[in-house]
């Protein structure tokens, strides 16, 4: 597949599922709890600064961000989970946007990977496991992206590798990759497994 990745946008900020869009282009799906990185990690891919809005404040707008890449691809930037002290109201329109985009979804059949964030310096939290559970039980392709590598020294850096690595819930063979959004690590290796589950 060849992409131009200068030639993206962001299609639309979906606050209702019944907006995501439906062109027959393969998704791609970042997920992962508030202020994991989601969202530096997508401006990362397409080398760009500010076309995903990174948050100061982790959580606060509750949309599916939707990137259309070239007219070839959408990088879903999902809502992030986990943050404990949202109103109620915004936690009912999170359920409702996931719902709608992992069990009510027509289109479920255009994803073709889940990229799930993990902080490296945190590991996989009981949130974090729900969803891993959740796409081992649906069987929805993922891959564990770990994230902010870069505030890790060697020593934290392979401990944590070997912790995620280890992780009980993870089904066997899931790609692995390393990623700093400030250093640019990984990211030739990331897209590598982003255009092998398109293709597949
Ligand atoms: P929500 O949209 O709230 O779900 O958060 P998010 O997962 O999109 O996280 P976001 O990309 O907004 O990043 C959260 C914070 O982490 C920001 O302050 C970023 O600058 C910082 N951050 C993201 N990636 C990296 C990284 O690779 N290294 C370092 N050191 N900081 C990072
Ligand atoms: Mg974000």
């Amino acid at each position: 597949m060849k992409i131009n990745l200068q030639n993206s946008s962001l299609r639309i900020s979906a606050g209702l599922p019944k907006q995501f869009p439906t062109d027959p282009m393969p998704q791609i799906a970042f997920s992962g709890r508030s202020n994991v990185g989601k969202s530096s990690l997508v401006n990362s891919l397409l080398t760009r600064k500010n076309l995903a809005r990174v948050s100061s404040a982790p959580g606060k707008t509750i949309t599916v961000n939707f990137y259309d890449i070239d007219k070839k691809l959408f990088l879903v930037d999902l809502p992030g989970y986990g943050f404990a002290k949202r109103p109620p109201e915004d936690k009912k329109k999170w359920a409702a946007l996931t719902d709608g985009y992992f069990t009510n979804n027509k289109n479920i059949d255009l994803l073709k990977l889940v990229v799930q964030l993990i902080d490296s310096r945190v590991g996989i939290t009981e949130d974090d496991r729900m969803m891993i559970r959740f796409m081992n039980e649906t069987e929805l392709p993922y891959a564990i992206v770990m994230t902010k590598v870069d505030k890790l020294n060697k020593t934290e850096l392979c401990a944590s590798i070997e912790k995620i690595s280890g992780d009980r819930d993870l089904r066997e063979g899931t790609p692995i990759v390393q990623y700093s959004s400030l250093k640019n690590i990984g990211k030739s290796e990331l897209w590598s497994v982003i255009y092998e589950y398109c293709e597949a």
